[in-house]
């Protein structure tokens, strides 16, 4: 499969217009099965550029999919983007290619943003053994040696990890800098475009990227469209997914446990509290009795505070306390949940004492057990 991407071609006063007319001709010649335009159609997101740039890129032979830029969406220009070259995001499969392009535009903004709405969307659309694409206007990691490095998208961090997680090893195409450049980042071929037509060129010539797409690797080309082709190199992509994006989250995300018995009286209670006073900040204990409770023994409560544990009132254990728990603590066998801890409810301070220190042990190692 052939692919032939091109960017920012800047319809308005920055317009080599011999450039895309060339070009046009050029890709004809190539017969791609698509051509993506990632973007920065016009200058100031009027009207004219618009419709100039829908009548002459409508000589392209092959389908077009564009995407806006930051210059598309000035003035409110993307209602004309819309009119011209259709939803601001969209998706298509093209034998085992999946290409999505998104929207990375804020108004009036050069800044570029994908959103957590487009991200997900975006994961949706990728498929696992297929080859993923993403197209976007703006950079995901900063281009080296051009001067500024700040067209970075505000959430690149979200969408490199919605690539690392859902992508599987795939390819992002994009623009904005007026240079062309490709790189890797573990396994997604980061692929840029230069400019196709705007005088704004930071490159010997207007150029415009040529994919060689084959189920194991994908051969690029720049071609510039004066001084000719130039091979970059041929890559391999591999679909396998990545062994560490996954973990970070777990160590990173909360977690509630709950701690249930029959009373939610003292055992309950050492263990809400004990849990709360050793566990990370990530995580958060309650507990809950599944009958009413009893009454916490006075002498018990003295102990609890000689031991800095608080006592709260006992709660009522509830449907949606269990449904809101990441993991489930029962005192008493007849309850179910994750574990069973085997501790009878103390009867005199002693009791109190050696109940606590046993919880202790056994929360420290449940904080470690829940942590990944
Ligand atoms: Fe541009
Ligand atoms: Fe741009």
């Amino acid at each position: 499969m052939r692919i032939v991407h091109i960017s920012d071609v800047h319809f308005g006063y920055e317009l080599r217009r011999d450039m895309v007319k060339k070009a046009v001709k050029q890709i004809n010649e190539l017969e791609p099965d698509l051509v993506i335009l990632t973007g920065d159609i016009g200058l100031w997101g009027i009207h004219q550029e618009f419709r100039d740039a829908y009548e002459t890129l409508s000589d392209l032979k092959a389908d077009l999919m564009a995407i806006p830029g930051n210059h598309d969406a000035r003035n409110d220009g993307l209602k004309y983007f819309k009119l011209y070259f259709g939803k601001l995001r969209k998706a298509l499969k093209l034998d085992d290619y999946i290409i999505v392009g998104v929207d990375s535009s804020m108004p009036d903004s050069d800044d570029g943003h994908i959103g957590s709405e487009q991200r997900e969307w975006m994961a949706e659309k990728f498929r696992k053994g297929c080859v993923n694409m993403l197209a976007l206007h703006h950079h995901i990691v900063p281009i080296p040696h051009t001067g500024r490095n700040m067209n970075v998208l505000v959430d690149a961090a979200e969408v490199i990890e919605t690539l690392m997680t859902h992508c599987h090893g795939g390819i992002v195409l994009a623009g904005h800098r007026h240079v062309p450049y490709s790189t890797k980042l573990l396994r997604t071929h980061i692929i840029h475009a230069g400019t196709l037509s705007s005088y704004k060129v930071l490159m010997p010539d207007n150029n415009y990227n040529i994919l060689e797409l084959e189920s194991e690797s994908i051969t690029l080309k720049l071609r510039f469209i004066d001084l000719g082709e130039v091979e970059i190199g041929r890559f391999r992509i591999k679909h396998e997914p990545p062994e560490s994006t996954g973990i970070y989250h777990r160590l990173s995300g909360t977690r509630k446990v709950l701690f249930v018995s029959r009373s939610n009286a003292c055992r309950t209670k050492i263990a809400e509290a004990i849990f709360n006073e050793i566990s990370p900040g990530n995580m958060h204990a309650v507990s809950a009795g599944t009958e009413p409770a009893k009454t916490i023994d006075a002498t018990a409560v003295k102990i609890l505070d000689e031991l800095s544990i608080g006592v709260s009132k006992p709660r009522k254990l509830s449907q949606e306390m269990l449904e809101d728990a990441d993991y489930v603590v029962s005192f008493d066998e007849e309850i179910k949940a994750d574990e069973y801890w085997d501790i009878r409810s103390p009867e005199n301070a002693e009791d109190c004492r050696k109940t606590a220190k046993k919880i202790e042990g056994l929360a420290r190692e449940l904080v470690r057990k829940i942590l990944v």
